[in-house]
């Protein structure tokens, strides 16, 4: 098992890239902020089974935290997260300082309108999808990869992303990767680490008002009486919520039963803010 080797300039990945691109093999990107659970690692394997070579990035993006948000708490693991890509036969990570991505004088941002301001995330991280956008589209710019990876966890990031792609004419295919969950149900993610046992006892409680409400909604009950019953457990239980929405899994506007859609929430716990979604069959 040998180690990824870690590509720390826009340089040197672009070398690395054009060695492979000589040879005509195929690259994918899985952009993450490290911290990699086992969902990060199935997202690998999808990028794996689409292309010769895979390409990890590894950076806390600093202008997708708001000030109030933990940017400096994020949790950092960057030698446990290269033992789990050598592991998994990835060959490269690109972890750029952010002097490399945000050098001095950089003036440039994305402006977003479609699923980034559906009314989801937007709503409580005004700021977030606009650094999201900004630097995903540097990092499929600097790679150019055939394929890039992201996880269904981040939905409507997910959404934005490919709403990017499409409308800078990027010739990349997005890839999104199924949410995997703990034994009880919990999203996995590198926020977890932060639940107290008591609030990680309490955290599955999302997903499993996500998959009632599908069940409900797909079963012909009233969605918005299924959403309010929803609503009100996530909040006995012992959250702040900040939404529980049933939209159209494209647009991400409002949802129909004829077409493919997505139940999505977010709710705080302690310190914590988690996210989660379900897909509900269309023809329901
Ligand atoms: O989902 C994430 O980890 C981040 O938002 C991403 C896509 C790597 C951009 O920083």
């Amino acid at each position: 098992m040998s180690q990824p080797m870690v590509l720390n300039t826009v340089a040197d990945l672009r070398r690395q890239l054009a060695r492979w691109r000589a040879r005509r093999e195929t690259v994918a990107l899985v952009p993450t902020m490290g911290a990699l659970h086992a969902g990060h690692i199935s997202l690998g394997t999808i990028a794996k089974s689409r292309a010769d070579h895979v390409v990890y990035t590894i950076f806390v993006n600093p202008t997708q935290f708001a000030p109030n948000e933990d940017f400096s708490a994020y949790p950092r693991t960057f030698a446990d997260d290269c033992a789990k890509i050598a592991e998994l036969g990835a060959e490269a990570v690109f972890a750029p300082t952010p002097a490399v991505m945000y050098p001095e004088g950089f003036a440039t941002t994305i402006s977003l309108t479609g699923p980034a301001t559906a009314g989801l995330e937007d709503r409580f991280r005004p700021t977030h999808f606009a650094g999201v956008a900004t630097v995903v589209a540097k990092l499929l710019i600097q790679a150019m990869p055939d394929l890039a990876v992201f996880g269904e966890k981040d939905f409507q990031q997910l959404a934005v992303i490919r709403q990017l792609t499409r409308d800078l004419d990027l010739p990349i295919t997005i890839a999104g990767g199924p949410t995997l969950r703990e034994a009880d149900g919990l999203a996995m993610s590198s926020r977890n680490v932060y639940l107290s046992s008591e609030e990680r006892a309490t955290a599955p409680l999302l997903q499993r008002v996500l998959s009632e409400a599908a069940a409900a909604i797909q079963a012909g009950e009233d969605a918005e009486h299924v959403l309010n019953y929803g609503r009100e457990r996530i909040a006995q239980g012992g959250f702040a919520l900040d939404y529980l929405e049933w939209r159209d899994a494209k647009s991400l506007g409002l949802a129909s039963r004829n077409k493919a859609s997505r139940l999505l929430v977010a709710a705080r716990i302690g310190k914590t803010r988690l996210i989660d979604n379900v897909g509900v069959a269309a023809g329901v």
